[in-house]
């Protein structure tokens, strides 16, 4: 039976989770909190959520069950060509635009903060190429980065199961994606087109320095687990790496309103640094 978890057990691993993670747990979520902790639970052969409380506090070995805890109550929902419109916003409107600020020093370089299972980057990764015809003259980075081990591990195999791949175009599944057989039958591979330019790093927004100096940041349906306090922090760093005239893409349900207002809003959820 799964053991209640009190009001009060429910407060202690709430804070502590927001001090981490930055993730607010509403009082709706207790269950689905209860849920993962019990799974940690019995993988440790605990018996009380007060002892894996304090096993946390003292973990000897470096912050690993944090990570599994961290783990387990990220929510990675995502795919291919997810808001399919900012694709297009960013095909058609914010890369021409970067690609006109820096045709001289033919440097690019996006971030996808909170890329979980490699779906967005890897899209973004398609139409960079896709646009730049010469793309072999440019110095390209995408950093791909969450705080799921897991999910990242995922993302840098790069393989996906057919119908994961659906909301991909055709010719980008021709061109980028390749079939694989044996015991992979049914699944299709990331080439190395996409991934050359890709760099896959673990990093907590609640933890990290930002360093990496980008023009264009993917930060989508990520910022709607946090509260407004986290919000405003981490926009505010976002704001000190994206480079002048860099965009902020954000997922269709979040806003910068009453967050921040150094941005332009450009169309749906996509913001540029004002002028
Ligand atoms: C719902 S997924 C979004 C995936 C993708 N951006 C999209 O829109 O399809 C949210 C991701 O944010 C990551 N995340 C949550 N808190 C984080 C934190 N403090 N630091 C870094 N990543 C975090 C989660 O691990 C998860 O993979």
């Amino acid at each position: 039976m799964v053991p209640y978890l009190s009001e009060e057990e429910f407060e202690l691993f709430r804070r502590l989770i927001r001090k981490h993670v930055g993730i607010s747990f509403s009082s709706a979520k207790k269950f689905t909190l209860q849920r993962k902790l019990t799974s940690r639970l019995s993988g440790l052969g605990l018996e009380s959520y007060r002892a894996y409380y304090h096993y946390l506090l003292h973990d000897k070995e470096g912050g690993w069950e944090l990570r599994q805890l961290i783990n387990a109550i990220t929510v990675g929902q995502t795919e291919f060509f997810r808001h399919v419109k900012q694709f297009e916003l960013l095909a058609n409107v914010v890369l021409p635009q970067i690609v006109t600020q820096k045709k001289t020093a033919k440097k690019l370089r996006i971030w996808s903060a909170g890329c979980a299972t490699g779906q967005e980057v890897y899209s973004i990764a398609m139409v960079v190429d896709d646009m730049l015809e010469d793309s072999n003259d440019w110095d390209i980075k995408i950093l791909a980065t969450d705080i799921d081990t897991d999910a990242l591990k995922f993302a840098y195999k790069g393989l996906y199961p057919q119908d994961c791949v659906q909301q991909v175009p055709s010719e980008y599944l021709r061109r980028y994606f390749k079939k694989r057989v044996g015991k992979d039958a049914g699944f299709c591979v990331v080439g190395k087109t996409l991934r050359k330019n890709i760099l896959f790093r673990r990093l907590n927004f609640m933890r990290s320095g930002f360093s990496f100096k980008s023009d264009i940041i993917f930060c989508r349906n990520v910022m709607i687990y946090f509260d407004t306090g986290v919000k405003k922090k981490l926009i505010n760093n976002f704001f000190n790496v994206l480079e002048r005239d860099g965009f902020l893409c954000l997922g269709h349900a979040e806003s910068l309103i009453g967050i921040d207002d150094r941005f332009d809003l450009v169309s749906r959820s996509i913001y540029k640094v004002k002028k």
